[in-house]
């Protein structure tokens, strides 16, 4: 199964149909709207209703049944294989194991090399493929957290910041470290302004755009930290469309570049120099943009912008390296302080570390220096022109659909589309009966399609022409229902009661560790 970064891949991808849970909500919903009327919390009112047992009941009921078929669902591609839910009793051999680990790579359903998938598969380089197959079993077992034992690994990930803090044009080189992915990147700086205003006596709210990652919301209920969003229809952020939404709480202000909904990039140089004329940190979210822009010519995003407090920046994407990989960057070894934890007197010994993980695989460090070294400054150009130079393509050839309409201004990596003609979930339907595995956006009703160093000038003239042949079908009956998956987005915008989505979702991530 593809596991696509758009976190709301938990709904699309199940072929659930929630169409009579939201219908029951729905007639919920003009209950409330006519409580709203008289001034009552809407939250509050939905709380009171659901507790009705009657209502509570109904909602079960409904919940399980999405449940089952959610289950349903994951489990189906499953269903010809042997479980193992009990440790063997006695050790498999090699050739048995290696039979069955192929059956599970056998159940991936989209060929990265094919080029139908948005994003998730950075990198097709055989070069890298076969360094990283001698690389990784020569530091399976080795942890950085024991520098003594591994100076070796310790070297490698410092190397690795250091490269990354010059390609960003750091002046505090040491000032980070190498995490798991973006989202702990995210975490630990979200962390550290979390600390940085306990010291500065506010509560540290992070303001931010509706279209940032998910990760900066989970970093905020972590932390318990505010967040106040800015939205979409305001993007690309500057200094001007913050400005009205800063208060005395604002910590940290997060620009992405590009982000990961529309691609767009934001104005750093604008934030950038409010933040530093109003004492704000300013965390520049480059997870995907950070093996991109420093190759490009038309964007410069570093710290050479001096209100740029932290960056995070991906080697698992563009960096092409395995996952489990990212490097968080401070301009301040005072601030990558902040974020880390000591334990000065714990009875296992005076333990600290930058991370929020304790162990970690030394073999993913190794194998992450090695794709740097492999590729190296050249080979990061050449791809990042080249992506850029299928974005333009993919952009001009959906302004040249009357029915389709691009997102904001995209020039690195992302193309997203709307439609003011039919429902876009539809044309993400028909093209998904082509093979296409899409990122499905909400708020507003989208689509976008990820360009990544897999993706040839051909694939995407493939892509265009399903583009444009589908969204002609569509507009010979534009008003079709759509009950498929994209209905799930379509009602997910109608439904005041978030709970009861969030509830469904909790369901569909414990469905994932049930296997029968
Ligand atoms: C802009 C941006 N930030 C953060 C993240 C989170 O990264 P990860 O999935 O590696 O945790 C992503 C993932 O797609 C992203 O696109």
């Amino acid at each position: 199964m593809i596991i696509s970064e758009n976190p709301m891949y938990l709904l699309s991808n199940q072929l659930i149909n929630p169409d009579k849970i939201f219908k029951f909500i729905g007639i919920l919903t003009v209950t409330h709207q006519t409580l709203k009327y008289f001034g009552w919390n809407k939250q509050y009112v939905f709380y009171l209703m659901r507790k009705v047992p009657y209502i509570e009941n109904k909602i079960y009921k409904k919940r399980k049944e999405i449940r089952d078929k959610i289950k349903n669902d994951l489990n189906d591609p499953l269903k010809t294989m042997k479980l193992n839910l009990k440790l063997p009793k006695k050790g498999k051999c090699e050739k048995t194991i290696l039979k069955e680990i192929q059956a599970h790579n056998e159940l991936t359903l989209y060929d990265s090399n094919k080029g139908r998938i948005s994003g998730c598969v950075y990198s097709n380089y055989k070069k890298l493929d076969t360094i990283m197959a001698k690389v990784y079993p020569m530091f399976e077992r080795t942890n950085p957290l024991h520098p003594d034992i591994y100076p070796g690994v310790r070297k490698m990930e410092a190397e690795i910041v250091n490269m990354c803090a010059n390609l960003m044009k750091s002046n505090s080189q040491e000032a980070g470290c190498f995490t798991s992915g973006g989202t702990e990147s995210i975490l630990l700086a979200m962390r550290a302004y979390k600390k940085l205003a306990e010291k500065r006596n506010i509560k540290g709210s992070i303001l931010l755009a509706k279209s940032a990652h998910a990760a900066y919301w989970k970093a905020a209920e972590y932390f318990n930290m505010k967040t106040i969003e800015i939205e979409t229809n305001q993007l690309p952020l500057d200094s001007k469309n913050i400005e009205k939404f800063v208060t005395k709480d604002t910590i940290v202000i997060i620009a992405s570049a590009p982000s990961f909904n529309f691609g767009i990039i934001d104005n750093i140089e604008s934030i950038s120099e409010f933040c530093l004329k109003n004492n704000i940190f300013l965390h520049v979210d480059m997870c995907l943009g950070g093996f991109l822009l420093p190759f490009l010519d038309n964007i410069n995003v570093d710290f050479t912008k001096k209100g740029i407090t932290s960056i995070s920046m991906d080697t698992h994407k563009y960096g092409y390296g395995p996952k489990g990989g990212s490097v968080l960057l401070y301009n301040d070894s005072n601030i990558f302080k902040e974020h880390m934890f000591v334990k000065e007197d714990w009875t296992g010994g005076i333990y600290g570390t930058s991370n929020l993980t304790g162990s970690r695989s030394g073999a993913v460090i190794a194998t992450t220096w090695a794709t740097l070294m492999a590729c190296g400054k050249n080979y990061y150009e050449n791809e990042a022109k080249r992506i850029q130079k299928i974005v333009y393509k993919l952009k001009d050839a959906i302004n040249e659909n009357n029915y389709l309409d691009i997102i904001g201004e995209p020039n690195v990596c992302i193309v997203a589309v709307n439609s003011s003609h039919f429902n876009i979930y539809l044309l993400a339907d028909k093209l998904k009966e082509k093979g296409w595995s899409l990122n499905q956006l909400q708020n507003p009703a989208s689509f976008h399609f990820c360009i990544t160093s897999i993706h040839t000038m051909e694939m995407i003239d493939n892509l265009i022409n399903d583009l444009n042949s589908c969204s002609r079908e569509i507009m010979k009956n534009p008003n079709i229902k759509n009950d498929k998956t994209a209905s799930i987005y379509g009602t997910t915008q109608k439904v005041y009661d978030r709970e009861v989505i969030n509830d469904v979702v909790k369901d569909y991530i414990v469905c994932l560790n049930e296997l029968y």
